[in-house]
């Protein structure tokens, strides 16, 4: 089976337009008014779709977010039944201070095809596509991941670019790679992007590695499975009860190592906007009464990896 292709452009148009919500908010210093913009739009966008959609990483759990919360129905409740991963804004220290990097996401697949993560942390490493399946492990030191990494690209350690985001949890990762002599690109927030650059053509990222959300690990592997690439992830769960919770959405190991295609089954489409310029994608431009956006819009089945940017009136 597979996702009616029909839906790519509907789902670009959610993102668009989501990311067009956060971006009247730029450098307002305003993060929550930032995704606010960003989630009333996108789920006003959403409930016009021809779905039964239904959402399983949102803004979270029933009780703490109004809206595109776990669970959340979108839709007309007619069409193709979809499970749907978002995240209105990803980067909201981005868009309030006007920094690079800040998307509205979208992922989709057909019922019970994503991971249902909870709202925690997750290590994450991830490499690009035309790599032997399973290289590398959460289990392997960071030397022994960077051995095989460059024996399988045929490329030097020190000619190695990780990105690794920047936060004191990732001390001990910095430190090795430094060890080895890998050139790191750090980041300060948004390891979706970080992830997805190991896929792209204008990024010199070969492997991300580290310690973010565990939402975004579901994305950016929702990315990664249409661009061929690869991640394998963990949850880490900081007390009882984010055990709790990880057991309440159906987790029963939460030591278990995830592979892309224990996260992302089947078909998928991904799109995500860049709401400020990016490295890899240019961000939201304003004219008169149209804005141009521009997209990363991907379906898997269909083999569509593109990134495409549209006019569209206020
Ligand atoms: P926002 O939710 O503010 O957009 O931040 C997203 C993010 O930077 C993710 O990309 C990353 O996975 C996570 O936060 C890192 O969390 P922390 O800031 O707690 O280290």
């Amino acid at each position: 089976m597979s996702i009616d292709p029909a839906y790519l452009n509907k789902f670009i148009e959610v993102t668009e337009r989501a990311a067009f919500g956060a971006y009247r908010h730029i450098g307002k210093g305003d993060k929550k008014l930032a995704d606010k913009g960003a989630v009333d739009e996108m789920r006003y966008q959403l409930n016009k779709i021809d779905m039964i959609g239904q959402i399983v990483i949102g803004e979270g759990e029933m009780d703490e977010a109004p809206m595109l919360y776990i669970g959340e129905k979108v839709g007309t409740n007619k069409g193709q039944v979809l499970d749907i991963a978002l995240d209105p804004l990803e980067g909201t220290n981005f868009v309030a201070n006007n920094l690079p990097n800040s998307f509205s996401m979208i992922a989709v697949t057909e019922k019970n095809n994503i991971l249902s993560a909870p709202d925690t942390y997750m290590e994450k490493i991830a490499i690009g596509s035309n790599l032997p399946n399973n290289l590398l492990d959460l289990d392997n030191t960071v030397g022994e991941n960077i051995e095989l990494l460059s024996k399988a690209m045929n490329k030097k350690k020190n000619d190695i670019t990780a990105c690794v985001l920047k936060r004191p949890r990732h001390e001990n990762i910095i430190n090795e790679l430094k060890k080895i002599g890998v050139k790191i690109e750090f980041i300060t927030d948004g390891d979706v992007y970080g992830v997805m650059a190991v896929c792209d053509e204008k990024s010199p990222i070969d492997i991300y590695m580290g310690i973010g959300g565990a939402p975004e690990g579901v994305l950016a592997a929702a990315a990664l499975s249409c661009l061929g690439g690869q991640i394998q992830t963990r949850l880490v769960l900081k007390n009882e009860e984010e055990a709790k919770r990880s057991l309440k959405m159906g987790i029963k190991d939460p030591k278990q190592k995830y592979n892309i295609n224990e996260i992302i089954k089947g078909d998928a489409i991904f799109c995500a906007t860049a709401i400020t310029d990016g490295k890899i994608i240019n961000g939201i431009k304003e004219e008169n009464d149209y804005f141009l956006a521009s997209t990363y819009a991907l379906h898997k089945n269909k083999k569509i990896k593109k990134k495409i940017t549209n006019k569209i009136k206020k």
